[in-house]
């Protein structure tokens, strides 16, 4: 991925700046800014759960990266005022990872599994009954002294987060008795996110500025803080003591980023789908062997957001782009082409 790419993608996993800057992740409810009905809802469930002294329901935040879905169930740890193990479908190979994890819970603790689609089959099986009965039953060593072993664990908490809750399978996603989507935020939710971390950065920020910013973040705080850090750059190389709405423009112009957030790649996608096929439909595989990403790039991190501000449609016979790409890209549409 090329720096430019990079800035604007929201990132499948964790990454290097959210760990760089563990201080701009927001520790309570309070600090933690959008998501308004969901954190209404979830306030509830954790007054009752410690009212009632038991581990908060398993809960399954989904949606697209960079939302915020780490950061909220550490937000929700920290609200039940219990520890928190963090740890990722793919991490965990074998049943005897996930039991190793499972037995260092103790009672109320959360363990957080992200990318939870990812986990293998027969790891996901044994979480059934942890969840379910808070017990596990694994099969320990192998041929003759293989032998059936029998762990009680104490109450937890699951939360999983995953980018599509489609993948995950029934029974699974039955488990979870909280089931959260998680939304793009808006404009002014994003301008808070900025100026909040404009503040921890000791840096001032005009509120044109943070406007701006926000209007180029396509709704998702990790962009927002990229964003923020690198005009941060180009403000300080300029020698500006304030980030007003120029530096801002000045260096968002420079990093490729257009007035809707959209970036290189994203404009390969919809050129891509424009000049070759015609506006489409077009599969995303077809479309991923020609702009070099793969598949699941394209579904997890390019569409979703072209599909939420309605740069792209999906259809049956697969993807095409609409009147309001065109026109963003100054191509002339004509009407029933698709
Ligand atoms: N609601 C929020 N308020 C303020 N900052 C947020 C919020 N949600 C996310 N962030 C910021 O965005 C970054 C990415 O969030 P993260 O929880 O890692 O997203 P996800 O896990 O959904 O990919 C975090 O480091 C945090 O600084
Ligand atoms: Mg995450």
């Amino acid at each position: 991925m090329s720096e430019h790419e990079r800035l604007v993608s929201a990132g499948l996993v964790e990454n290097e700046d959210d760990v760089r800057d563990l201080s701009l992740r927001p520790r309570t409810f309070k600090q933690y800014i959008g998501q308004k009905m969901l954190k209404k809802e979830l306030a509830v469930y954790i007054e009752a759960a410690k009212k009632r002294k038991e581990a908060l329901d398993h809960v399954l935040l989904y949606g697209p990266p960079g939302l915020g879905k780490t950061t909220l169930a550490m937000v929700i740890a920290n609200e039940l005022q219990v520890k928190i193990k963090t740890t990722s479908g793919p991490a965990i190979e074998r049943p005897g990872d996930l039991v190793a994890l499972l037995n260092e819970l103790e009672a109320g603790d959360v363990l957080f599994i992200d990318e939870i689609h990812r986990l293998p089959k027969i790891v996901e099986e044994i979480l059934y009954s942890a969840m379910e009965d808070f017990f596990v039953d694994i099969v320990i060593g192998q041929g003759p002294t293989a032998h059936p072993v029998h762990f009680t664990l104490p109450p937890f908490t699951l939360i999983g987060a995953t980018t599509r809750a489609g993948l995950l399978s029934a029974p699974l996603r039955d488990r979870f008795g909280i089931i959260a989507h998680m939304n793009y935020y808006s404009k002014k939710e994003l301008e808070r996110i900025v100026e909040r971390s404009a503040k921890i950065f000791k840096t001032t920020i005009t509120s044109e500025g943070a406007e701006k910013v926000a209007l180029r973040s396509r709704g998702t705080p990790r962009v927002a803080n990229r964003l923020f850090r690198r005009i941060r750059d180009f403000a300080e190389v300029a020698q500006k003591e304030v980030v007003d709405e120029k530096i801002v423009t000045s260096s968002l112009d420079m990093l490729r980023v257009d007035e809707c957030g959209l970036d290189e790649t994203d404009r390969k996608l919809l050129l891509t789908m424009i000049n070759l096929y015609d506006g489409g439909p077009v599969g995303v595989n077809t479309l991923a062997a020609n702009i070099g990403e793969d598949v699941e790039t394209i579904t997890d991190m390019i569409e979703p957001y072209l599909l939420q501000s309605g740069f792209i449609k999906r259809t049956p016979r697969g993807r095409i782009a609409t009147k309001t790409a065109y026109e963003h890209l100054g191509i002339s549409f004509t009407e029933n082409k698709n």
